[in-house]
């Protein structure tokens, strides 16, 4: 069995349809401007030394996680995988840590997992790499896909937290608890914390279950829905004013 027959199995696949929509608002689907148009716009310096900063800032970046050994994670990882997409995008989608095939690739969600990641945001209008930034909460894969440990968490936090400084996204999606626990600081509960805004640093942030689970939960295909319909609707109509039509 395929993962695309397993997706097809759950009613996932193979693209999830904006027509379901639920939730429906009064915005129109068919109207709207593409949120994953503002993607492709080149990546223009607006004035060259901010922009060469930010490109050093990144290169350091990724050389310091390539060669990190700040906590036991280092030991067993192929290569550590910091992130794919847009360094200017919008949404920024935050994962648990890599698994056997990230490790191999060395890009998060190119997996199973990833593949039901690539659905929902084709769901919502967005394309892997389009205004999309993904990233996890540990850059090395934990052992077993075990769940990372909080001190591996908190030692590799700093990198996530640059990185959402670089990117200055306007809506960050936490999928699963410990990238929602990694980013609020705190304990939470997915089906308390979700369908809620919650705030990094200024930012907000929805929590959502994470691809894997979902994959193996056929009965939160649903909240999962309503959880997408709830991010597009919280971006289109606080975060994207221009969007909306007059
Ligand atoms: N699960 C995650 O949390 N991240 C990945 O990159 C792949 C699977
Ligand atoms: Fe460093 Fe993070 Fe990898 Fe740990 S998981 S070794 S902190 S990059």
């Amino acid at each position: 069995m395929t993962a695309d027959d397993i997706l097809r199995e759950m009613g996932l696949g193979p693209v999830w349809k904006l027509r379901a929509a639920p939730a429906a608002t009064p915005v129109d689907d068919s109207a709207a401007p593409s949120p994953a148009a503002a993607g492709s716009v080149p990546e223009i310096a607006p004035a060259g030394a901010p922009a060469a900063d930010a490109a050093m800032a990144w290169d350091e970046l990724a050389e310091a996680v390539a060669a990190c050994r700040q906590c036991r994670l280092c030991e067993a990882r192929k290569q550590a995988v910091l992130g794919v997409g847009d360094v200017n995008a919008d949404w920024l989608f935050v994962g648990e840590g890599p698994g056997a095939e990230e490790d191999q690739r060395g890009e998060p969600f190119v997996g199973q997992a990833g593949k039901l990641l690539d659905n929902m945001l084709a769901a919502i209008g967005l394309k892997r790499g389009q205004n999309v930034y993904i990233a996890n909460a540990v850059k090395c894969r934990p052992p077993e896909n075990r769940t990372p440990m909080p001190e591996e968490a908190a030692a590799c936090r700093p990198y996530l937290e640059r990185q959402i400084e670089l990117i200055r996204p306007k809506l960050i999606v936490a999928l699963g608890r410990p990238a929602a626990q990694t980013l609020l600081q705190t304990e939470i509960k997915i089906a308390a914390a979700r369908g809620k805004l919650h705030d990094y640093r200024g930012i907000p942030l929805i929590v959502t279950y994470h691809p894997a689970y979902l994959l193996r939960t056929l009965l939160d295909k649903a909240k999962a829905w309503e959880d997408l319909c709830f991010m597009r609707r919280t971006m289109q109509a606080h975060l994207e004013p221009d969007a909306r039509r007059h």
